[in-house]
């Protein structure tokens, strides 16, 4: 059994390389070690030519944007002329998949280059994302991001925007889980996410757990206790009744403490290891990453860098500032969109300007698919667009994973080529790796590919035959591109229960959740080709689909081979790891001054700094 999985895994830790030294050069230099050594290197310095332009990276990541929001994805509504630049003038992905449909297992995968099941970035129940700032989960020490890497081969290295992986483990400035421990020289951003519940007036998205209280189960149990008791058929103790009136009085007052405070404990920006705004002020937040991501950028174009730009938008709350407020016609939203547009506009032309354009490896893409669900407590739209795409975040069907993906490095990269293939948020960690000169870990499993080839157009296939799509811990459905086929096949083990029934999302609990209540199992298994199907619309049956047995015969063996490779780990997503410890909870005032401060040097941005003039 592991025998059989031994070459799967070889494969994957990228011996592609090590093999053809080991036989080539034995045989042709046996005597002596010296000139054996030389040849080494001389075959990596020639095998490397493209090593030695080492560009710089800077990768772009929004969050929540649906793949149908960008003009170069066809939308013809929403204005995005800086994102369709970068896609005419590079790659365009459109089989671009994201490892996860949420947003703390998608950022684990893309850093580490692995499916988040192997870091333990996995929730095993309802939740799937880190809520709360003050929980001991987060990315392990032990996994190595390309930051880590690119870190050590000379690169600065910086994160500005959203981390979502974790910051404390035992108190509440071990910084145990900040992105400095993962490679980022500088940081400047949130530790979590950008909640409702972190911008005033857009209410809370907790209310959502009050959905879950099964009220009416509740109130039959009461009155019917009640009524027993008036008419004399069960006493109950007036002493057991305060009691338990008590109680519901302390939950109560619990929850409404936790929504209330819940702005000031957990929505706050970094500067390095400080807080510097307790709670932020979110109107100009996109300005402000804008003009730090710029600096960077200014601060280092003499050397190599690498700069992820994790845009704290489009996720709610949403937000944007006074110039781009009411620029869209689809509302906040589309403003907000119309903001991050603007902002990689800055990005592009800072480059130009430091002259380190045609050096750069420019990367933009979503977490994940659009968050369908995001309808304000005013009952406006405040979700993207995942196009002809089924369904949305927290769903595997491809409108939860299925994001932009577009690459530029002039001179490099083709400009203007659309690959159909499919390809991985993971495929960023060999890529990055691999170019600034580092080879992958050799002591694990690094699921993601190197894409250069394929955006090169030297080769023609991905080598991603296999893509498992999780929801959380459990596997939820294979995609499987054969190698002599154009098919892609999909097979859902389970999908989830849409409520109302008619439509594609899960209003009724804001996202779709995996565990069994909440989801329909399938045997055997919904089978789509979405080569034909993209939308997910008609699943396959034996009758109307000759090889409908073979194809799922060769997705259990591939299922069989992907989860013998997955190696238990301790999972950062327990209840325990995922719950309020008060002891870890990042405060940068005394409680009783209730966690605020406004220190944060960038703050009174409020208009965006002037363009530059073009030459
Ligand atoms: C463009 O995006 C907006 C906002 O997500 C969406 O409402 C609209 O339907 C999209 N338009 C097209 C033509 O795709």
């Amino acid at each position: 059994m592991t025998k059989t999985l031994l070459p799967e895994h070889t494969d994957n830790l990228k011996l592609n390389e090590v093999p053809i030294l080991a036989v080539k050069v034995p045989l042709k230099m046996k005597t002596t070690w010296i000139p054996c050594c030389l040849s080494i290197l001389f075959f990596k310095a020639g095998s490397a030519s493209p090593l030695e332009k080492r560009p710089n990276f800077v990768l772009m990541m929004v969050d929540d944007l649906g793949i149908g929001d960008l003009g170069c994805y066809g939308n013809t509504t929403l204005r995005t002329p800086n994102i369709d630049k970068l896609a005419q003038e590079g790659v365009k992905l459109t089989q671009h998949i994201a490892a996860a449909p949420l947003c703390t297992p998608s950022r684990a995968a893309f850093l580490t280059g692995r499916y988040p099941i192997r870091s333990g970035m996995v929730g095993q129940g309802r939740l799937g994302v880190y809520v709360i700032s003050a929980a001991s989960g987060g990315l392990p020490n032990q996994e190595v991001t390309f930051a880590k890497i690119a870190k050590q081969q000379g690169y600065k290295t910086a994160l500005i925007g959203k981390w979502h992986l974790g910051l404390n483990c035992e108190w509440s400035n071990d910084h145990c889980h900040h992105p400095s421990v993962h490679g980022f020289d500088h940081f400047y951003g949130i530790t979590m996410t950008n909640l409702r519940d972190c911008q005033t007036g857009h209410g809370t998205v907790f209310v959502n757990v009050l959905a879950h209280i099964p009220y009416r189960a509740l109130g039959v149990g009461v009155a019917t206790v009640a009524l027993l008791h008036v008419r004399g058929v069960v006493p109950i103790r007036r002493r057991l009744a305060l009691c338990l009136a008590a109680l519901v009085g302390v939950a109560a007052a619990s929850f409404t403490m936790f929504v209330l405070t819940f702005p000031n404990l957990n929505c706050f920006l970094m500067r390095n290891q400080d807080i510097v705004e307790q709670p932020y002020v979110s109107e100009n937040l996109t300005q402000r990453m804008t003009r730090e991501a710029v600096e960077f950028l200014e601060r280092n174009s003499e050397r190599p860098f690498l700069l992820f730009l994790s845009f704290i938008q489009v996720h709610t709350a949403l937000f944007a500032s006074p110039r781009f407020q009411g620029t869209s016609q689809h509302g906040l939203y589309g403003d907000a969109v119309h903001e991050v547009d603007w902002s990689v506009g800055q990005i592009m032309q800072t480059l130009n300007r430091l002259s380190v354009s045609e050096n750069t490896l420019l990367y933009l893409t979503s977490d994940q698919g659009a968050h369908l669900e995001e309808i304000s407590v005013r009952g406006e739209v405040h979700r993207g667009w995942n196009g002809i795409y089924k369904a949305g975040k927290s769903t595997n069907w491809e409108g939860g994973i299925r994001v932009p993906g577009v690459l530029r490095w002039s001179g490099t990269l083709p400009a203007g080529k659309l690959i159909d293939e499919p390809t991985s948020n993971m495929d960023i960690f060999p890529t990055v790796v691999k170019l600034a000169g580092a080879s992958t870990p050799g002591d694990r499993i690094i699921d993601g590919h190197d894409l250069l080839p394929l955006l090169q157009g030297r080769v023609k296939r991905s080598r991603h035959e296999f893509l498992f799509h999780y929801c959380n811990a459990y596997l939820n459905a294979v995609r499987w591109c054969p190698p002599d086929s154009h098919s892609v096949w999909k097979a859902f083990f389970f999908t989830p229960n849409f409520y109302p029934e008619n439509g594609t999302g899960c209003f009724h609990t804001h996202a779709c959740f995996c565990t069994p209540e909440y989801v329909t199992y399938h045997d055997p298994p919904l089978l789509f080709d979405l080569s034909r199907d993209p939308s997910e619309t008609t699943p396959l049956t034996a009758d109307s689909e000759p090889a409908f047995h073979a194809v799922l015969e060769e997705i259990r063996v591939a299922v069989e081979r992907h989860t013998g490779s997955v190696v238990p780990v301790l999972s950062q997503m327990t209840p325990g790891k995922l719950v309020w410890k008060p002891w870890l909870q990042p405060c940068c005032s005394s409680l009783a001054q209730l966690c605020r401060c406004e220190r944060d040097s960038q703050r009174s941005i409020s208009t965006p700094p002037q363009e530059q003039p073009t030459s």
